[in-house]
């Protein structure tokens, strides 16, 4: 075997409960704000909605036998707060808690280690109605939910992670407008980043104020950044790219402060959020590690002005997935390198990655996505060598275990180990999947 993994890595797969959940008014489930965003007409892909998605809310206990099947080890999914408070506060739905009462004991007596996402994105729309993420108060309710769920759940879900992507919730969902709420104002996505930290902070207080044994992290999208050229001006924007991208989120967590370039900028332009006192500390709580998505790498192409637009992605003629996205497997290494050093030895988990490719179902009802397959092997590979350079990472989850709801994207996009007939239910393991049970079983491969 070329590549050996450490012991106890913790191989998994991940998913989010809007993107498979489905049920999405039943057993006193309330409305969240990609409930309404999928129903407006125009914003989906073919106005695909999650309201059934994956059923998974039903056929859960089939999804964790096929998990086993893989010999997963661990269990990335994420927790629909709607279900657990209709109105995102007041009194709690006992049925809503019931389903991942099931859904974790099932995972933990089939020896699957359930690592539970608090906010993948689906705020109830009660609180939306109040001003959402932009409402300071939301940290706070966020908190109550988060504090619930240690409650009720602590003794079954040893790894915790606050949120998914703050990144994304907050400037796609509010600036870029492609994803719920579906906002286009620059300063209220920038206000709502800062809220989306504070409550991660406020959350992790809770966990040790509660005195709760697990894991408690966050999870980051992140991108190695690189100047598309030597050209100093492009230079200077790969790095302001990687302010807003990566350092706007990791450095307020794992250090304490926003990054001063940006910050500058934001105060020039009087576009500064709002904070209090104290804002920064409660943001930099210790963290028992840092999640990381990766998919792809940003290169960096300086186009006449920092900002607003902060610097333009630009294409440098390598494969792409179906996304559109460059498949450059020497980025995560880079990346995984640069945290390391940059954020002094920081523990990581790898809560995504993974490649959306047009799969088709043979003549023999097989899957051959080899192109997944090669995918993951090379990004496993970069890992690797990652970790052989002393990056200290803990565990590697593939996105995702089922196809799914991809947001804008709808169903037209399959990230799967296991394809999903969407018509029928059929759930098939796609031979990455195969590949993958073997990668668990060798510990490497
Ligand atoms: C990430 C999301 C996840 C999925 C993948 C493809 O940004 O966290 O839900 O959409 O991308």
């Amino acid at each position: 075997m070329q590549y050996v993994f450490p012991k106890d890595f913790i191989w998994g797969a991940a998913t989010a409960a809007y993107q498979i959940e489905g049920a999405y008014r039943e057993d006193g489930k309330g409305e969240n704000i990609w409930d309404r965003y999928s129903h407006i007409p125009g914003r989906t892909f073919e106005g695909h909605t999650g309201d059934v998605a994956c059923d998974h809310y039903h056929r859960y206990e089939e999804d964790i036998r096929i998990m086993k099947e893989i010999g997963l080890k661990s269990y990335r999914f994420s927790i629909s707060w709607a279900r657990i408070f209709h109105d995102g506060k007041g009194t709690p739905n006992q049925k809503g808690l019931d389903f991942y009462r099931r859904l974790t004991e099932k995972l933990n007596e089939s020896g699957i280690k359930p690592a539970a996402t608090l906010y993948h994105w689906d705020l109830p729309q009660k609180l939306q109605d109040l001003g959402g993420w932009a409402n300071r108060d939301t940290a706070g309710w966020f908190a109550d939910y988060a504090a619930y769920m240690f409650e009720k759940l602590g003794d079954q879900v040893p790894i915790w992670i606050t949120h998914n992507e703050p990144w994304v919730a907050a400037f796609v969902g509010h600036w870029i407008g492609r994803h719920a709420p579906g906002i286009t104002d620059f300063r209220t996505a920038l206000q709502a980043a800062h809220h989306l930290l504070l409550s991660h902070g406020q959350a992790v207080r809770a966990y040790r104020d509660m005195g709760c044994s697990g894991e408690i992290g966050i999870t980051l999208n992140m991108n190695p950044v690189y100047p598309a050229s030597e050209k100093e001006d492009d230079k200077a924007a790969a790095g302001m790219y990687d302010e807003y991208l990566n350092r706007w989120f990791a450095d307020p967590v794992l250090k304490g402060s926003y990054p001063a370039g940006l910050m500058a900028y934001f105060q020039e332009m009087g576009l500064l959020p709002e904070m209090d006192d104290g804002d920064m500390e409660l943001i930099h709580q210790p963290v028992d590690f840092l999640g990381v998505n990766n998919y792809y790498s940003s290169f960096i192409k300086y186009e006449g002005s920092l900002w607003p637009i902060p610097a333009a992605e630009t294409m440098t003629g390598r494969d792409r997935t179906q996304m559109g996205w460059e498949i450059y497997p020497e980025g995560i290494h880079d990346l995984l390198m640069r945290l390391h050093r940059d954020y002094e030895g920081v523990k990581i988990l790898i809560t995504e990655n993974g490649a959306a490719f047009n799969d088709i179902v043979n003549r023999e009802g097989n899957v051959e996505d080899d192109n997944r397959l090669d995918y993951l092997y090379r990004y496993l590979g970069q890992v690797h060598r990652a970790i052989s350079s002393g990056a200290d990472v803990r565990g590697y989850y593939a996105w995702s275990l089922l196809d799914n709801f991809e947001w804008g994207h709808g169903y037209s996009k399959r990230f799967g180990l296991v394809y999903v007939d969407f018509r029928t239910q059929q759930r098939i393991m796609k031979k990455s999947a195969h590949w993958y049970r073997d990668v668990i079983r060798n510990n490497g491969f």
